[in-house]
Parts: structure tokens; C-alpha cells; sequence
């Protein structure tokens, strides 16, 4: 759908406007959508929250988040007339009769004709149930006037258990097509680069499997630490935070067949079919398929229980059991503190079964290797092998053809993965959310790792120096496998 071909007005309803998510992401990816004129013409945003402001104070408290967002592209008349169109609305939205000052508001705007809706619940995950039941309760996800779409942020339910019970309350008042589940990992560049790389060009495919590919590493270092989130983070840890959602995803488009069509419901059909093809282990069994660590200083971290055993950094290894990947572990480890911010895609070739020249130690290392760069230095490096010139005797050194975005698309700013999402969600694309089953069984997988290092029995977190590449025990873990963690993105 395009705003072309449907003039009907579209209320952009945004719950949790004085939100950080609000502030750093949405409106300044709104802005930039409303720049580039991708915002369907009649576009209003409102922002509902408990604070009492008024519109233009709404306004005056974006504009500097989206002055900071923008850098050198802020434009303050393209902001002042962007503004024109977000408005602000004080309603206890999760309390039963709480949306009435919202329901009077769009009356008021959208009048007796049809007029889209989307939904963005941009709070806490403790209110998703009650802002949901209270659309639902007051005839608000209904279809007849226009559409209704509900956008749900990360985490989606903290286990298994609580996935199943949030996509049961939602689907009592939406239907699975009208839910956007996000994970932002999804609307950045280079990770649905990803699947360009491999279903656009014919080179990669056929040695994309276990006869040629050694293992996989998947890596999001950041070197933030938790900062004001410490109340959210502890109940969560990284196997929550990160490797359920984003790590996992990320290896799904790494891993999956290719679909027959690039739409919602083939991508997800067959992301599906590989987050199945990993097996679900035993707890006893997960416990050696993963290692956590903690950085120094968090247990004094604020909203940090004093004697808090959740991870700040892990890794876990897990394996897809189908004909492509049979046998080659896939390693997802991330942190905060670290030295280094960097998201990236390792693919470790095997080595040549025969080689006649002789290579130094440390074998398997100077064998090929594929980095795909998410972030912050986006690109591509593929390593091989080359003669250096004029010795004695053949001797070899690895060379790194690159890829850089920064030189292939200088005159490109790439954007923010929420601009991509919140456009594909008007225009009813769902291809980068996720399904209920998707999330579900990311949860089924991850629980058991989650539960090992929760056991009573689980050994200490081994801490790490805030600026360092993490745990030592994590060397040791991938050592074991004869393998080493890779940095193939500088
Ligand atoms: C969020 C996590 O989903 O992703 C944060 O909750 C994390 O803890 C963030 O810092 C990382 O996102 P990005 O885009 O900066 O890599």
C-alpha cells in the first residue's frame, strides 16, 4: 500500500511518549521518514503518556533528541514543520477507562471516515497486557474503519511460558497479521544486507555448508555498560537481552534456505524452519554449550542486586541439525564494558585437504575466512591466501579483500534500522517482525542455556576488566573445540 494509492489518514499512536525509545529512535526515524517523504501525507503522530504537557511542550522536548539524531543533516524548518504533525496526549493507557482521553482525540482528528491506525507500544514490557486489553476492550483493534496495526517492542516475554501467555492476550484482540513484533536488529542495512548476499549473487550458495564451512562465529561486542537500565537489565542478562533476540535472528538469515519469495510470510516460513532444526537441550547439556561472564563494578551498578548472578557477557554454542549445517557449531557471544563496539558475522572456511605449501602455526586461522561487518564499520572482508613476491622458497601471508559501505555508498547516510521498521509497518510489510512461532521458539532454545547458568549449581561468573575482550574462561570455552574467537572488521 502507498500513500498514493490510499489517502485515508494515518494516527500514529505512540505509547510511552516520554520514553527514551521515543525520544532517541521513533520521532527522530519519523523526522527522517517525513524528510524523505515517505510518511503518508495525512500523517499525525500522537504521543500518549501520563505526563500532563501540551503539544508544543511535547515538541520543544523532541527537538533537541532530534537535533542530536540528525547531526549535520538537522534542518530546524524541515523539524518546525514536521512537528505540526505530533501532538500529545496525557491518558493512563494500561488502566481500564484510561484511553478515553486518547479515543476522544481521534475522534476529534479522524472524524466519521476511515482512518489507519498504528499502534506502537514503546513502554514497558509490564504494560504490554494492559494497553493491549484496553485496545481491544474499547472496540480499538477492529478493522472496519481503516486498519489497525499494533507494533510491540523487545523483550517479548522473558522465557518460553511468558512469550506463549503474551502472544495468547494479544491474539484475543489482534490477529496475528496485525501484530509487529520488533527486533531492531532486523531494519539494519547490513543485516538484511545478509540475505542479499547470499540469494542475490550465485558465488557464495554452493559452498554455504558443512563440507566447506568450518564454523560459525556471530559477535556483538558493546562498550557501553548498563547504565540507568540496571533495574530491567538484572532481571534480564545477556542471553535475554541479546542472544535470544538479535544473535539468534541474525543467524537465522545466516543459516536459512533461501525462500521462493522475498515476502513475510516465505522469509519467516523458512527462518522458522531453521530456529527448528536446532535442537532444544537439556539443561545439564546446555551447561557445557555456554559460558557467561560479568564485568567489574556491576554489582554496583544502580537497580543491581548486590549479589547478582546475571551475566553481562556469554557466548553459547549450538548446532542446526539439518543437511546443510550438520556438524558445524555455531558460536553467538556478546557483552557490555567491552574494549570494542562491534557487530559481526565470522564464517571460518575449512583449510585445503591437502596443502603442498607449508603454512605457520595456528592452521585453521589462515584459512579463509568471510567477515561480514554489521557495525559500526559496515562491509565485507574476505581473507585468502597469497605468494609473497620474491622470497626464498614459497612463502604465504593472508590478504583481506574489503567492502567498506563508507566508500561503495559515500553519498549515502545509512539510516536507523527503527526508519526501515516503522516504514515497512505503515505499509503493512511484516517480513522484518517476527511471528509468534519465531519468537517462541528462540525462547524454547535459549531457556535451557538461560536456566544453566541460573542453577544454584552453576559455576561463578567469571568477571572481566570494563575495556577488555571479556571473561579469560571464554579463550578457554572455544579453545576446547581447537578454535579461537575471531576480529575480522577493522
Ligand atoms: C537492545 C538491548 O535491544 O540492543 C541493549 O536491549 C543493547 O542492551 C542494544 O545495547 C544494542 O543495539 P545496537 O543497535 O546499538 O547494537
Amino acid at each position: 500500500m502507498s500513500s498514493a494509492a490510499d489517502p485515508s489518514p494515518l494516527s500514529l499512536v505512540i505509547f510511552g511518549a516520554s520514553g527514551d525509545l521515543t525520544g532517541h529512535k521513533l520521532i527522530p526515524a519519523l523526522f527522517q521518514l517525513f524528510a524523505k517523504h515517505r510518511l503518508p501525507a495525512n500523517t499525525r503522530i500522537v504521543g500518549v503518556a501520563r505526563s500532563p504537557y501540551s503539544d508544543d511542550q511535547f515538541r520543544d522536548r523532541l527537538a533537541p533528541l532530534a537535533e542530536k539524531s540528525a547531526g549535520k543533516e538537522w534542518n530546524r524548518d524541515g523539524w518546525n514543520t514536521f512537528a505540526q504533525h505530533v501532538f500529545y496526549v496525557s491518558a493512563d493507557a494500561a488502566k481500564p477507562g484510561g484511553l478515553a482521553p486518547l479515543q476522544k482525540w481521534l475522534a476529534d482528528k479522524e472524524g466519521n471516515g476511515k482512518a489507519h491506525r498504528l499502534y506502537y507500544m514503546a513502554v514497558g514490557p509490564d504494560l504490554y497486557p494492559g494497553i493491549a486489553t484496553q485496545l481491544g476492550e474499547n472496540g480499538m483493534a477492529g478493522e472496519e474503519h481503516g486498519w489497525r496495526r499494533l507494533v510491540v517492542e523487545k523483550p517479548f516475554g522473558r522465557d518460553l511460558a511468558t512469550a506463549k501467555e503474551l502472544n495468547r492476550l494479544l491474539h484475543r484482540y489482534f490477529d496475528e497479521d496485525q501484530i509487529y513484533r520488533i527486533d531492531h536488529y532486523l531494519g539494519k542495512e547490513t543485516v538484511q544486507n545478509l540475505l542479499v548476499f547470499r540469494f542475490a549473487n550465485t558465488i557464495f550458495e554452493p559452498v554455504w555448508n558443512h563440507q566447506f564451512i568450518d564454523h560459525v562465529q556471530i559477535t556483538v561486542g558493546e562498550t557501553v555498560p548498563v547504565g540507568s537500565r540496571g533495574p530491567y537489565y538484572d532481571r534480564a542478562g545477556v542471553l535475554r537481552d541479546m542472544i535470544q533476540s538479535h544473535l539468534l535472528q541474525v543467524m537465522t538469515l545466516v543459516t536459512m534456505e533461501a525462500p521462493s519469495r522475498f515476502d513475510a510470510r516465505a522469509l519467516r516460513n523458512e527462518k522458522l524452519k531453521v530456529l527448528e532444526s536446532v535442537p532444544v537441550l537439556r539443561v545439564e547439556d546446555a551447561a557445557t554449550n555456554v559460558v557467561g561472564g560479568q564485568y567489574e563494578g556491576y554489582l554496583k551498578e544502580n537497580g543491581v542486586a548486590a549479589d547478582s548472578r546475571t551475566p553481562t557477557w556469554a557466548a553459547v554454542r549450538l548446532h542446526i541439525d539439518n543437511w546443510r549445517w550438520r556438524g558445524v557449531p555455531i558460536y553467538l557471544r556478546s557483552g557490555k564494558g567491552l574494549a570494542k563496539r562491534y557487530t559481526e558475522v565470522i564464517v571460518q572456511f575449512h583449510c585445503p585437504p591437502h596443502m603442498m605449501f607449508p603454512l605457520p602455526a595456528d592452521t585453521l586461522l589462515q584459512c579463509n575466512q568471510l567477515g561480514l561487518c554489521i557495525q559500526p564499520d559496515e562491509g565485507i572482508h574476505l581473507n585468502f591466501q597469497t605468494k609473497v613476491p620474491d622470497t626464498e622458497g614459497v612463502v604465504l601471508r593472508p590478504a583481506d579483500l574489503q567492502f567498506h559501505y563508507r566508500d561503495a555508498y559515500a553519498d549515502v547516510v545509512i539510516p536507523d534500522a527503527y526508519e526501515r521498521l516503522l516504514q515497512d509497518a505503515i505499509h503493512g510489510d511484516a517480513s522484518l517482525f517476527m511471528r509468534s512461532d519465531g519468537i517462541e521458539r528462540a525462547w524454547e532454545i535459549m531457556d535451557p542455556y538461560i536456566a544453566a547458568l541460573e542453577r544454584p549449581e552453576a559455576p561463578q561468573l567469571q568477571s572481566y576488566p570494563v575495556g577488555s575482550q571479556g571473561p579469560k574462561s571464554a579463550d578457554e570455552f572455544i579453545a576446547r573445540d581447537g578454535r579461537k574467537w575471531l576480529i575480522r572488521c577493522h
